[in-house]
């Protein structure tokens, strides 16, 4: 298990001032910055590319960076946002035609990798591909949209996906994305995840401190 990490996700905060609120929310005590990359194709969802995440690591942003891709096709993608700076780039296993080359592409130009599981997609090719990832990202809600409902299934699954992480022996982080907050992260993190993505949940509260705070203090229970 990793440490416990907060990764508010960006798409919920006012992108016309993102420089200020990736700030704020990194003095709340944020620990990573969620990048939702939507393409309108693998998700019906438009959202922001790597000239934002180029933008923010001028503004100052020296956080990890966990680019989440939901773009298909991933490999033309991979190396723009490795010139951004992004610290972890994640991407969805069918919308790779190749997924050992496409995290292998991640892997070489220094940036962390993963595989991000929707709620109905198996686990199935993890275990083919343990020795390459860094995380492991499980969509708690159907990608494309902040907001939603966390869909208590993923409760099994997370467990599943730990058992897995454990018996590799690798250093591998378990996130969780999608409908995560104050009153859910404590079962969300019995159920093993260790890396918890929220955006909603932060940026639709004035106070961010308050809700990482009591996050933190959930998590500690
Ligand atoms: C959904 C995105 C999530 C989303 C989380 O496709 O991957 O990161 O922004 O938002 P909340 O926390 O509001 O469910
Ligand atoms: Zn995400």
């Amino acid at each position: 298990m990793q440490p416990f990490a907060i990764a508010p996700s960006i798409l919920s905060a006012d992108f016309a001032r993102l420089g200020e609120e990736v700030d704020k929310v990194l003095a709340a005590g944020a620990d990573i910055v969620h990048f939702d990359v939507m393409d309108n194709h693998y998700v019906p969802n438009l959202t922001i590319g790597p000239m934002v995440c180029t933008a923010l690591r001028k503004y100052g942003i020296t956080a990890p960076i966990d680019v989440h891709l939901m773009v298909k096709p991933v490999d033309r993608i991979i190396g723009d946002f490795l010139d951004a700076g992004a610290s972890y780039i994640t991407f969805h296993p069918e919308a790779s035609e190749h997924i050992d080359r496409s995290l292998q592409l991640i892997k070489d130009g220094g940036a962390r990798a993963g595989l991000v599981f929707n709620p109905g997609t198996p686990l199935d090719c993890l275990k083919y591909v343990m020795d390459k990832l860094d995380m492991v990202l499980l969509m708690s809600v159907n990608p494309g949209f902040g907001g939603q409902k966390f869909i208590p299934g993923t409760l099994d699954k997370l467990r599943e996906a730990r058992a897995l992480i454990d018996a590799s022996g690798h250093a591998i982080r378990l996130e969780i994305d999608g409908g995560v907050n104050v009153k859910n992260i404590g079962e969300i993190a019995a159920a093993g995840a260790d890396t918890f993505v929220a955006g909603s949940a932060i940026f639709g509260q004035p106070d961010y401190k308050a809700v990482i705070d009591a996050m933190r203090a959930e998590l500690a229970r």
